[in-house]
């Protein structure tokens, strides 16, 4: 089996879908004549050439982070693109893998409906969604410290390999937890309370020099925006 992979990450070959994916393939490839080819669509100018292979693909598996509650810009475009399945087109099947930071899963499911409405639309078979969270630092954990993860992948390939079908069981482990309760979520809203939480996003705005313009709001006060923007750029 051939397995057409589109990873949707806007960090591509470096980002933590490329992680993930790594691990699922490994277990797809482990189980003997299979192959696979990856596009990425951070490469914008691809896009035309990425919707000829993936109307050609027999198997297509899209991996993506989400951003913002919903996909990457990146992927949006891309799917945008794609031209009304014609009779010329393989019936094939597609599934996905949507990997989060909050570590709940049911920020995802919206999407994941998406995705099934989709594959109904571009006239494919859906397989399903492998939904993770708690992946902000996957790409930079030791394998032991992201065993169970990682291993759930591997095992989640190799039973594609095998029969073409997404295991239901490791599905289902690999998204827990699907809400947050109990003492872990009384332990992140005094963390929330406490700013203890919001250290990794300022972190990341102080680095990109933007910490200062934190509570801009762009859209909701045009007039002002507009002034400082050409501000900006005078
Ligand atoms: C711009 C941006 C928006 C994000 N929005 C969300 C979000 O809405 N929900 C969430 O759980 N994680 C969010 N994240 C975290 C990413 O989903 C997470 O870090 C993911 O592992 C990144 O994968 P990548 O390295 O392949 O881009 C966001 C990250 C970025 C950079």
């Amino acid at each position: 089996m051939k397995l057409t992979v589109f990873n949707g990450s806007p960090k591509g070959k470096k980002g933590n879908t490329q992680t993930l994916l790594d691990h699922f393939l490994s277990g797809f490839l482990s189980g003997g004549n299979h192959t696979c080819e990856t596009f990425y669509l951070n490469e914008i100018n691809g896009h035309e050439v990425n919707a000829i292979n993936f109307s050609r693909a027999e198997h297509i598996l899209m991996a993506m982070p989400l951003y913002h509650d919903s996909m990457p810009a990146v992927v949006k475009a891309f799917i945008e693109m794609l031209p009304s399945p014609s009779s010329h087109d393989v019936q094939g099947d597609i599934f996905f893998i949507i990997q989060s930071g909050f570590p709940e899963a049911n920020h995802s499911r919206y999407l994941e409906r998406y995705f099934k409405k989709l594959a109904t639309r571009i006239s494919r078979r859906y397989l399903g969604t492998i939904v993770k969270g708690g992946c902000n630092d996957i790409s930079h954990r030791s394998d032991w410290m992201a065993k169970k993860i990682f291993k759930s992948l591997y095992g989640l390939g190799k039973f594609y390999g095998n029969g073409g079908s997404l295991d239901q069981k490791i599905l289902h482990q690999l998204a827990q937890p699907e809400t947050l309760k109990g003492v872990t979520l009384l332990f992140l809203k005094t963390g929330i309370k406490l700013g203890f939480m919001r250290s990794q996003f300022d972190r990341m705005l102080k680095k990109n020099r933007a910490y200062e313009r934190r509570f801009d709001k762009p859209f909701l006060d045009s007039k002002e925006h507009k002034v400082s923007s050409k501000q900006e750029h005078s």
